[in-house]
């Protein structure tokens, strides 16, 4: 894909469903009693993969573009699959889903695309293993392919036993799977990450029925809890639009002058809008409009304007509130005045790429200046970005941002295998030539 610069940018957008909430909406509605109604799903490739698993275990789920239902089985209806599960490029899919089947009387087997099979897993196989599941790296790496073999005493309930568990990153996969098992645990369950992050699975499981709770302690760490239901209840949920696809649009309409956008309907759960509390503190000039509460989960409208930005430190606990915009924060803090420091976020080396690594190299390929470090990067803004040659190494984050960062560089810029924006954006490109062509 070429992209050249853009003169100005204008006009209003909804971006596609949470990615995250599409995820769970699937999941929860397949071991619920009756039928979820999602409309606003997300069409990505994740969210496919997602459904294609759960199609796979006998759940009944239709699809309308962006309009699903999924007819659930109730926690024990699922049915043992008759081949591997594909979980293509999805890390959610494979984390949560891994903790829904450690409960489940049949054997199951997770494998996904190149990417996928690299990613780490021993960050759930430990918990889910301490709560009696058996799981297995088939390749002996602490990757995917996962078997996970029946329990021992199939078919009896509960499957697992509860625990207390204390995560060393702050994760929302790991920290869903083992909710998602604790569904299916004697006693209670409870997971510690030190730091909150994204909360749709509690807020989400406690609608469809399940005993969750949450606490924030003193020194910023966080407890999730949950207890073992007989029920979970089928609901309809109305998608908010996802603030990191968002995120993409909120820094095009900051960077390229003369620019004014509206981005409608855009979740702003604070566990997952750390990009809007760093786009203020860099001087960016957005307004919420519309402010709504959409089942326990905020939204609003975005009035973004050409801002000037300046440098910043990016840290501790906000980091998992924005991890998966850092790429689309690189790339501003290069346009910015002065430095911005980007640490705290060593978790970035165990997304679809090494994201530390593919935005410094994207970056470079466009002049800026960009050092990397074990946590983070630390980049010196101001100097103009020249067109370049961009490669995604499939990933979609990676090709988005630095699409963007094409449309404020000098020349034009190339992004190579930049198809996998499909992954949770199908269509990205077409909205951002839209916006081109209203200005
Ligand atoms: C997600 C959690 C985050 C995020 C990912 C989606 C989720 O991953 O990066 O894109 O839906 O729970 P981690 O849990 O690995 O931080």
């Amino acid at each position: 894909m070429e992209i050249k610069p853009a003169k100005r940018l204008c006009g209003k957008l909804h971006v596609p469903g949470d990615k995250s909430i599409s995820h769970r909406c699937v999941m929860f509605g397949a071991i619920s009693e009756g039928t979820t109604e999602i409309t606003n799903f997300l069409e990505g490739a994740d969210c496919l993969s997602t459904i294609r698993c759960f199609r796979e275990m006998g759940v009944e789920i239709e699809q309308t573009s962006s309009q699903i239902q999924v007819h659930g089985r109730g926690l024990h209806g699922l049915r043992a699959p008759m081949k591997t599960l594909d979980v293509g490029n999805s890390g959610t899919t494979t984390r949560l889903i891994s903790g829904v089947l450690s409960g489940q009387p049949f054997c199951s087997v997770l494998s996904g695309d190149d990417s996928l099979n690299t990613r780490p897993m021993k960050r759930i196989i430990e918990p889910l293993s301490l709560m009696g599941a058996d799981i297995e790296s088939l390749h002996g790496n602490g990757c995917a392919p996962l078997r996970i073999n029946a329990h021992l005493q199939a078919g009896t309930f509960p499957a697992l036993t509860g625990i207390s568990y204390h995560s060393k990153v702050a994760s929302a996969q790991v920290k869903s799977a083992v909710l998602l098992a604790g569904l299916y645990a004697e006693g209670m369950t409870q997971v510690t990450e030190p730091a909150l992050s994204r909360n749709h699975t509690e807020l989400m499981l406690k609608e469809f029925g399940a005993d969750v709770s949450s606490h924030i302690h003193k020194d910023g760490t966080y407890t999730a809890s949950i207890l073992p239901c007989t029920k979970l209840f089928a609901q309809k949920i109305r998608v908010p639009g996802d603030i990191s696809s968002a995120a993409y649009f909120i820094a095009a309409a900051l960077l390229v002058p003369d620019s004014e956008i509206l981005i409608q309907n855009v979740g702003i759960n604070p566990t997952r809008a750390g990009i809007l509390s760093v786009c203020q503190d860099m001087g960016a000039d957005i307004t919420y409009l519309n402010r709504n509460d959409n089942g326990g989960e905020p939204t609003a409208d975005l009035l973004v304007r050409t801002s000037r930005l300046h440098g910043v430190t990016v840290e501790g606990e906000v980091i998992p509130a924005l991890i998966d915009e850092i790429p689309m924060i690189a790339v501003m803090a290069a346009f910015a005045d002065g430095k911005t420091v980007i640490k705290d976020a060593s978790e970035l080396k165990v997304k679809e790429t090494d994201r530390i690594l593919t935005t410094t190299e994207g970056l470079r390929a466009m002049g800026a200046d960009v050092i990397p470090t074990g946590d983070g990067m630390i980049i010196c803004g101001g100097r103009p970005l020249h067109g370049g040659c961009v490669d995604s190494h499939l990933d979609h984050r990676i090709a988005m941002a630095f699409s963007v960062a094409a449309l404020a560089a000098e020349g034009n810029t190339v992004i190579q295998n930049s198809q996998c924006v499909d992954i949770s954006y199908p269509g990205f490109f077409d909205v951002l030539q839209k916006l081109q062509e209203k200005a």
